[in-house]
């Protein structure tokens, strides 16, 4: 019999792997939390027909869908945003606005699989809805980079590119081209990077050429337009040497309005670790014209992601130092001679209850092994328990110093130890 594996595009979290899943997650709502964002959750499965009505042909081509045994055809949701347009539309009433939203979880997408393309992929969402200003395009831009440098990025790893589909309507007018068919024109836009001949051919039959493309994107934003508020405003954060405007910037997904922007590694070799943009009219959509909700919001992937920590060296610091804090056992307490094991268990018990990651041989174990145990659990402690109880070994297994405690001190000998500056901060 074949043997099973996990299907193509979905990946099993091994303990390794589930802690780095971990770490993005805690810094994702620790930076969404700073930015004054409450979180919510929609659902993993939805009704088809909410991506039929507005996602675009790109993600219904992509959508994992079947029916249930009443004949509902469904959907895992590739994405979040028409399932937020449809919560916020639904209790408006119900929240102060700007609504300031973020959500993490799953979304499925039957594309191929490849580098930084996964069928099962982690996303972190962030919107705001309820105000149509540029000071809320702003602010999402700004709370995709003030992530982004939690991790660790600078400059020269991430830049944000940032442009406005509305901007396209003058290309539109200048080369005569109908506005019905702006929606045709910007999909084909999309793909002008990455099928530049196929991009060509789709042009002309709109009347027009890259080269005119090309000329239009290499203008300068009016500073007075919306791109140029958003620079204005992105500029005063400080964030401006890690945006750059670029119209080619237009986005795969259909209901997007005006600005959109992507983040990319600066040296263009992945695909995009983040992508968003305004979808004023999608709430209507979704609601059948009850609610006019003007919206902006992005996503950010965790392959993407995780490809570039791999690549950045002060990133990969911040996961190492995060890791050691929260997974690493702190105390491993070692069993001398077996006949100590009741007051071991006594004691790696209390120092648990005071709140220590602490482990021990669940079995004998020879002493020296015990060592090897504890460098493998990444314990900082050794807390050495034999017939001398209630007089306790106390080791620092990173600088190998001793320091006798009994069973009364040993919680302030391990807490000091532990303050003092182990080898990840020297
Ligand atoms: P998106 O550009 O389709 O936008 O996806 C956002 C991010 O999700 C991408 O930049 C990428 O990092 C990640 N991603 C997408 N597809 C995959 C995949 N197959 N494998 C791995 N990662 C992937 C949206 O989904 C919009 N709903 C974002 C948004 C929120 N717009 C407004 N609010």
């Amino acid at each position: 019999m074949a043997k099973i594996q996990t299907l193509p595009g979905f990946h099993d979290f091994y303990p390794e792997d589930l802690k780095i899943r971990n770490y993005l997650f805690e810094v994702w709502r620790r930076v969404a939390h700073r930015h004054g964002f409450v979180e919510y959750e929609a659902p993993t499965v939805e009704s088809a027909e909410l991506y039929r009505r507005k996602s675009g042909d790109e993600i219904l081509s992509q959508l994992f869908h079947f029916e249930d045994k009443g004949g509902r055809e469904m959907a895992l949701r590739p994405e979040l945003t028409p399932s937020l347009a449809r919560m916020a539309s639904a209790r408006l009433r119900d929240y102060r606005k700007p609504l300031k939203w973020f959500q993490i979880g799953p979304c499925f997408r039957a594309e191929r699989p490849q580098k930084g393309r996964r069928r099962e992929f982690i996303q972190f969402n962030a919107d705001i809805l309820g105000d149509a200003g540029t000071g809320a395009d702003a602010e999402l831009a700004a709370l995709a980079i003030e992530t982004l440098r939690e991790f660790g990025f600078g400059t020269d790893e991430v830049v944000l590119r940032l442009s406005n589909r509305d901007v396209w309507n003058d290309f539109l007018a200048e080369q005569g081209i109908s506005f019905d068919r702006a929606g045709e024109f910007l999909t084909i836009l999309d793909k002008l990077e990455r099928d530049p001949e196929g991009v060509a051919a789709k042009l002309a039959t709109l009347g027009t050429s890259t080269d005119a493309v090309r000329e239009f994107i290499a203008r300068d934003p009016d500073p007075e337009g919306p791109l140029g508020r958003v620079l204005a405003d992105l500029e005063a954060r400080g964030l401006a040497t890690y945006v750059e405007t670029d119209l080619s910037i237009v986005r795969g997904l259909a209901y997007y309005t005006g600005t959109v922007f992507e983040v990319f590694d600066r040296a263009r070799a992945l695909r995009a670790v983040a992508g968003g943009g305004r979808y004023n009219d999608l709430a209507a959509l979704v609601s059948d014209g009850a609610v006019d909700l003007p919206a902006i919001g992005f996503a950010m992937g965790n392959v993407v992601l995780g490809d570039l920590i791999d690549q950045c060296a002060e990133a990969k610091v911040r996961l190492l130092a995060w890791l050691d804090e929260r997974t690493a056992a702190q105390v491993y307490v070692m069993i001398a001679d077996e006949a100590s094991r009741p007051h071991a268990l006594a004691v790696a018990t209390d120092l648990r209850r005071a709140g220590l990651r602490v482990d021990l041989p669940l079995s004998p174990l020879k002493f020296n092994k015990q060592f090897q145990a504890a460098e493998a659990v990444g314990a900082r402690v050794g807390v050495i328990i034999g017939s001398e109880f209630p007089a306790i070994s106390v080791k620092d297994l990173h600088h190998r110093r001793e320091v006798a405690a009994t069973a009364d001190t040993l919680a302030q000998t391990v807490a000091d130890i532990l303050a003092a500056p182990g080898p990840l901060i020297a």
